[in-house]
């Protein structure tokens, strides 16, 4: 039984990456095949031990938390029809986990997102993901930071190598070996520095961050006293680099687990449709007739 059982997902963003689609629907609703993408980030945290779910939302944000509750009517058609397969889907996400939801208000940051969370979450270490980034399940990470945050203390983040023409879209992470007698191996690293979204000649490093987290109850006092930063905006990353430079015993210190698996950012249209091609290709039930397709379409190209 892990100690993190509180994950905080915020899903208040304006997702301009992705207009007109996301004019009047989420983009956390989009679907990726027949699932939307905050269905696979909330079906991620249950893997991995985390019952209790709190989405900070904004307004036009509804159909999300339409999503997660029954819809009495749909459901006894389906029962009285003997559709049992497609009843279970439709109540596959209602049954989850228990899901709870804050407002937001202004869309502030991801910073002053995560600080909607304070109350609910309480004094505990708590995970944070990204509703419209996606790890493929079968390339487990939370669990990973969990484990680490368990034995290091402090926060964990997640990072990633990208190309270095990519890093001014991510945080940044300069980094250092982590104390080896804690024999984590070499993909989890000390976080000396951060910065958000970086020229290219300003990067720490290759390594970005990604939208999973676990972090300190401490990051609460740090994130009240945060300016706005980038953009106007209260960052989670200034407060991380705040929080890096405090003491253990005040919860500050920051890890990061480097993450070499499958992740697929559908907020950025290009991803999205990498994400559904992939997903869809390795489903068991569309997967041989959509990759048949695919081989002729792109051999026709
Ligand atoms: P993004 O920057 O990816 O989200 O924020 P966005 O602002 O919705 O997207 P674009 O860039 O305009 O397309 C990362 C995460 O933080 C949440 C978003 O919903 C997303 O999951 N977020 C961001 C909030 O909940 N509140 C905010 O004020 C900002």
């Amino acid at each position: 039984m892990t100690s993190v059982t509180k994950v905080v997902i915020p899903v208040a963003g304006l997702g301009t990456r992705f207009l007109p689609a996301t004019k009047a629907v989420p983009k956390e609703m989009l679907p990726v095949v027949d699932k939307p993408a905050i269905q696979y980030v909330v079906e991620e945290a249950v893997a991995a031990g985390l019952t209790d779910v709190l989405m900070v939302t904004g307004r036009g944000k509804g159909a999300i938390e339409d999503h997660f509750d029954h819809v009495v009517e749909l459901q006894h058609t389906l029962e009285r029809k003997g559709e049992l397969d497609r009843l279970g889907r439709v109540t596959a996400s209602t049954d989850l986990a228990r899901i709870h939801f804050v407002r937001q208000g202004t869309p502030l940051g991801l910073g002053h997102a995560v600080l909607a969370g304070a109350d609910h979450v309480g004094d505990h270490p708590f995970a944070v993901q990204l509703g419209d980034d996606l790890i493929d399940a079968r390339d487990p990470l939370l669990p990973t930071m969990i484990a680490a945050q368990e034995t290091l203390g402090g926060s964990v983040i997640a990072l990633m190598e990208v190309d270095p023409g990519q890093i001014h879209l991510y945080g940044c992470a300069g980094v250092e070996p982590s104390d080896p007698s804690a024999g984590l191996g070499e993909d989890i690293v000390r976080v000396t520095d951060m910065v958000e979204k970086p020229d290219a000649d300003q990067a720490l490093s290759n390594l970005a961050m990604i939208g999973r987290y676990v972090l300190s109850p401490a990051v609460f006092d740090v994130l009240r006293q945060t300016p706005p930063g980038r953009d106007g905006e209260i960052q989670l990353t200034d407060a991380l680099q705040t929080l890096a430079s405090m003491p253990t015993e005040q919860g500050g210190g920051v890890h990061g687990v480097i993450f070499r698996g499958r992740r697929y950012d559908t907020g950025d249209r290009l991803d999205y449709l990498k994400a559904v091609v992939q997903l869809g290709s390795d489903r068991e039930d569309l997967g041989p007739d959509f990759v048949g397709w695919l081989r002729e379409f792109v051999a026709s190209r």
